[in-house]
């Protein structure tokens, strides 16, 4: 039996800038040497490096990922009087990037396996008076879980709606074989220090094939310019910064061997937990390679399980505890029963890839002994 310590748990955004020290002060000393430290060739490497790293044509950087889907949304010419779909299980920051745009959204349910975007629920949302006209479904990659790209494709070409990917949580997963950010028209991604390919701050990107769109990207981070000093849409500032492409550079170099880092730990989690009493282990839907960056668990006595590991000095999390319908901000009337049962019922157990084993028998012995 293994007693967790709190140095058995150390926090993810410092362990990876330690993992990448030397590489890092080095990147960031170029960069303040430079003098260019907006839109100069850092940005212009890191949305190189990065697109050829999923195999699509353009990466356009941003200044988060929130900001990445009122982009995305907004060069679809998507904004005010338009609904746009979205899983009502999800963090805040999805609903707030689509009312960014100026977009309503709406909600629909999530899968009871994978806690992503249910096709049945959508197509019903999409047929409710609530939900005609939609123009854009945002289906969520949810803690690294690919979505059911082809359903929801199917789903969303029915209704004559474009469906959009957010990744912010899924750098690192492919649905067969296809990177996700590369399935649809256009992808949503955050670089938030939590993620699994992570800044020092706030950064995000869209990434897309489409020639065109990728011009209305760029031209919309900066006030919708057509040429210096000349607006030609309505644009926004938000743009990522020569430092954080700087270090996103060092850390892209090494996201696929963490991924698989955190796919073994995920594995030995399920070997220990898969006989659980007490917990049930996360799904992975056949054709998906998960992208790990949450482990993910249900339980029927969620919150007593949570006080627990907690006195036992295990830093489990809840995410997310109040579905995005029942959120003040982007209340509506509507009853989601999965995405209410996940809220009461999902905890995360530490998952990155500086964690060791032994802290994850210390986690599983914790379980055990609830
Ligand atoms: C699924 C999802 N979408 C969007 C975002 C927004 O990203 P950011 O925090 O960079 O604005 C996040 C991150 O919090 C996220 O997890």
């Amino acid at each position: 039996m293994t007693s967790p310590t709190s140095h058995m748990f150390p926090p993810y955004p410092q362990a990876d800038r330690q993992r990448h020290q030397a590489a890092l002060t080095q990147a960031v000393q170029r960069v303040f040497e430079s003098g260019s430290y907006i839109l100069g060739g850092e940005v212009k490497a890191f949305e190189r490096e990065f697109a050829a790293h999923l195999g699509a044509k353009h990466v356009v950087g941003l200044a988060s990922g929130t900001d990445a889907i009122e982009v995305m949304l907004r060069a679809h010419e998507i904004g005010v009087g338009d609904k746009v779909a979205a899983p009502a299980h999800a963090p805040s920051a999805v609903a707030a990037g689509v009312r960014r745009s100026g977009a309503e959204v709406v909600f629909a349910d999530i899968d009871s396996e994978t806690f992503t975007l249910c096709p049945e629920s959508l197509d019903a949302v999409l047929r409710s008076p609530k939900g005609r006209g939609v123009k854009a479904v945002l289906a969520v990659h949810l803690y690294g879980h690919p979505v059911d790209w082809r359903n929801l494709k199917h789903v969303a070409n029915e209704h004559g709606a474009i469906l959009l990917e957010d990744c912010a949580q899924a750098h690192g997963a492919s649905w067969h074989g296809r990177a996700v950010g590369t399935l649809g028209r256009a992808a949503a991604f955050s670089f938030y220090p939590t993620k699994n390919l992570a800044a020092i701050g706030d950064a995000g990107a869209v990434v897309t094939d489409d020639d065109e769109l990728a011009v209305r990207l760029r031209q919309l981070r900066v006030y919708g310019w057509k040429t210096r000093f000349n607006s030609e849409i309505p644009g926004v500032n938000s743009r990522l910064d020569e430092l954080q492409a700087a270090v996103l550079r060092v850390k892209l170099g090494a996201l696929t061997e963490s991924v698989h880092q955190r796919r073994r730990l995920a594995a030995e989690y399920d070997s220990r937990l898969g006989g659980s009493a007490v917990v049930k282990p996360p799904v992975v839907r056949g054709g998906c390679e998960h992208a790990c960056h949450q482990y993910v668990v249900r339980s029927s006595r969620r919150d007593e399980l949570l006080a627990h590991l907690l006195r036992a000095g295990v830093p489990a999390a809840v995410h997310y505890q109040l579905p995005l319908h029942r959120q003040a901000a982007f209340g509506s009337n509507v009853s989601l029963v999965e995405s209410e049962r996940a809220a009461a019922e999902v905890i995360s157990l530490p998952l990155h890839p500086y964690l060791s084993e032994a802290a994850l028998d210390a986690v599983c012995d914790a379980i055990e002994t609830f």
